[in-house]
């Protein structure tokens, strides 16, 4: 696997880039303390205050090259989602992480999004597999992997923790053949 660092990324609707200290209040009026992010993410509300206070550091983690976190926007710049990778170099795959928020689901942009992320990692990183696991209920996204040509690989029972529980886990992964 090769690596690029988060690197702006351009589909028809939709920017993904850098997050920056500019962003803080589109996040915060975007996805970030929306009822079902907070559930299926198992976060807790944050504040303006503190996402203000991991922006001031998120230059710092760019420096990284193995650090992948996009925020979405629109082409006006308004933050809607984002999306981001975790790097495991010693299996050669990437596991995924998502968001859109609320206002601006079900218009397609978590597949133009995620098509955009899986054809980087594919055709830029090189990488031999691209993993994203999503809650048994969670019918939008398994939506979203299905349309994204990801394939159902297993469900693993109780794997999953969130805030009333253990949950079972759907895994879907694409694997490239290079
Ligand atoms: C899951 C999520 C990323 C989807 O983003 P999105 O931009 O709305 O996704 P898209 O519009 O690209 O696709 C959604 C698909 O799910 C379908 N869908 C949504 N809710 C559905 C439901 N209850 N039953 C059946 N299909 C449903 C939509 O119709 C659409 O499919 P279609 O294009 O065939 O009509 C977004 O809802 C989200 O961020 N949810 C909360 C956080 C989350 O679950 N994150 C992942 C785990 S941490």
């Amino acid at each position: 696997m090769y690596h690029l660092g988060t690197i702006k990324i351009s589909t028809e609707r939709l920017v993904l880039r850098q997050f920056n200290s500019n962003d803080a209040i589109g996040i915060f009026n975007s996805y970030i303390n929306d009822e079902k992010f907070l559930y299926y993410a198992n976060k807790e509300k944050v504040s303006l205050e503190q996402i203000k206070q991991w922006l001031s550091s998120i230059d710092k983690k760019y420096e990284n090259k193995e650090y992948y976190n996009w925020v979405i926007t629109l082409k006006d710049n308004e933050v809607i989602g984002a999306i981001n990778l975790r790097v495991d170099n010693d299996n050669d795959l990437v596991c995924l992480n998502y968001a859109i928020g609320n206002r601006h689901n079900n218009r397609g942009y978590m597949t133009e999004a995620l098509n955009a992320v899986k054809d980087f990692t594919s055709n830029n990183l090189k990488v031999r597999k691209i993993i994203g696991g999503c809650e048994l209920n969670n019918i939008a996204l398994q939506r979203v992997m299905e349309k994204c040509g990801f394939k159902f690989e297993e469900a693993r029972e109780n794997e999953l923790l969130l805030k009333d529980g253990f949950h079972d886990l759907k895994i879907f992964s694409i694997t490239n053949n290079l």
